[in-house]
């Protein structure tokens, strides 16, 4: 089984970027972490970031079929980018969304997410470990 692991726009500052937001956790970390936890369960995890809209669409259009599940943090994107929304409901992997923040507590504009309606559920507000709940969900499901 395969797990891609997504990030988008300024995540590859993690660490150093407002960190009293988001930790001081780098995305090398938070990778390594998912790998690890991925060997464990004899999972495959691939991890890939772009600040690039549209190199994102072509990630997750190249993801079906090859893919069992998508982990998706799309940063800023996520409030408005209906290219990735498309992508997303054209493909048909199951896709979580996660967050590090809860955006629903911060400024309006976060509120919304556009990916939601087309992504197997959302998990935010947990730290760096909305990353590994989305694995653990992915573990369990494809145990069953
Ligand atoms: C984020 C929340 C987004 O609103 C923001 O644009 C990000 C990070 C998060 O992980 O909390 O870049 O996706």
């Amino acid at each position: 089984h395969k797990v891609l692991v997504l990030n988008g726009p300024n995540l590859n500052l993690l660490g150093t970027r407002e960190p009293e937001i988001y930790g001081s956790t780098t995305l090398q970390d938070i990778e390594e972490m998912l790998q690890k936890r991925g060997q464990e369960a004899g999972i495959e995890v691939d991890c890939f970031q772009s600040n690039h809209e549209g190199v994102l669409v072509d990630k997750i259009q190249a993801a079906r079929g090859v893919y069992d599940y998508i982990i998706f943090n799309a940063a800023a994107f996520t409030h408005y980018s209906i290219a990735l929304r498309d992508a997303i409901a054209a493909v048909e992997v199951p896709l979580i969304e996660v967050h590090i923040s809860n955006i629903h507590k911060r400024e309006e504009f976060r509120h919304n997410s556009v990916l939601a309606p087309v992504a197997m559920g959302q998990i935010c507000g947990l730290g760096v470990e909305s990353y590994l709940a989305a694995l653990e969900a992915i573990i369990y499901k494809l145990k069953k």
